[in-house]
């Protein structure tokens, strides 16, 4: 009986252990992704925001990259200064002197009245390197290459940044992402130790083909669909391919219970205090 008994909890304990394995092959935890740091709460890609992602228990700061026209990376969404600043025009058209001058946090003020903080007045857009000298190794990033047929050169520059602070591919401290699959793969081509996850658009998410997992898990760990896209067998499909997948950009908690349901392994949120809440009620029972 007491052999029976070993059997058992010895084959419940090997399924449980290869049956997290298998949700996931880069981390056993599920990834708590501050989008745009805690840009629910904080104008978004400020290093305010990021601090509050970090504090509201998000894993990993997600970051958007552009260029300046003097060939630095900062953190923005838009290829435009005009929705998160004050200044107006292209990025790749503006020199980071320039960029340094204006206002990234009185936009968020405006549009978000309930939220409005005299905290966000003035707030400047950080670059890459300012990042990593503020928060250095106490983060792990989530970086993403925006517009690179518009930018020229910055996969090498984001990882001669990434090595001069020493966050290295290595281990789970750095993820790198694309729309890009061509980025994906200079990086790869670069140092194929870097952790990538294909990003796909929305139109494309409910359509993702075994053909083309099967090439993305050629460079990449992991993929990044639309949320609103993809159904319980889109998730299971990528699973079998052993690549993750982290679905952006979710916001409501019911959500987040139905996606985690369906076996993702990560998630972008603006609210990782909200999805840190919904973990943890997953954790102990709801
Ligand atoms: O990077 C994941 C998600 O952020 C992709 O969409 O437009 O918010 O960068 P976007
Ligand atoms: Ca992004």
């Amino acid at each position: 009986m007491k052999k029976f008994l070993s059997i058992i909890l010895i084959t419940l304990f090997v399924s449980t252990v290869v049956g997290q394995a298998t949700a996931s092959a880069f981390s056993e935890k599920i990834l708590n992704v501050a989008h745009r740091g805690a840009s629910g709460h904080a104008p978004e890609h400020t290093i305010l925001s990021y601090e509050l992602g970090e504090k509201m228990k998000g894993d990993y700061i997600e970051i958007d990259l552009q260029m300046t026209k003097d060939g630095v990376l900062i953190a923005m969404h838009d290829e435009t200064l005009d929705r998160t600043t004050d200044g107006s025009g292209h990025v790749k058209d503006h020199t980071i002197d320039e960029i340094k001058q204006l206002d990234a946090g009185s936009w968020f003020n405006e549009r978000n009245p309930e939220k409005a903080s005299e905290d966000f007045v003035g707030l400047t857009v950080p670059t890459l390197e300012e990042i990593f000298i503020e928060f250095g190794k106490s983060t792990k990033y989530y970086i993403e290459t925006k517009s690179p047929e518009v930018y020229p050169g910055m996969e090498e520059e984001l990882l001669r940044l990434l090595n001069k602070y020493g966050l290295t591919g290595k281990h789970d401290r750095v993820l790198l992402q694309s729309f890009s699959q061509e980025s994906l793969q200079i990086i790869h081509e670069l140092d194929p130790s870097w952790p990538l996850v294909q990003l796909i658009r929305a139109a494309d998410s409910d359509n993702i083909t075994d053909e083309q997992l099967e090439e993305i898990s050629t460079y990449a760990i992991g993929v990044g669909p639309n949320h609103t896209r993809i159904s319980e067998e889109d998730v299971a499909r990528v699973l079998q391919y052993d690549l993750d997948i982290h679905p952006y950009t979710v916001n409501n908690p019911e959500v987040m219970h139905e996606l985690l349901d369906w076996g993702v392994t990560g998630l972008f949120t603006d609210y990782p205090d909200v999805l840190w809440n919904v973990l943890k009620e997953r954790q102990t029972g709801r």
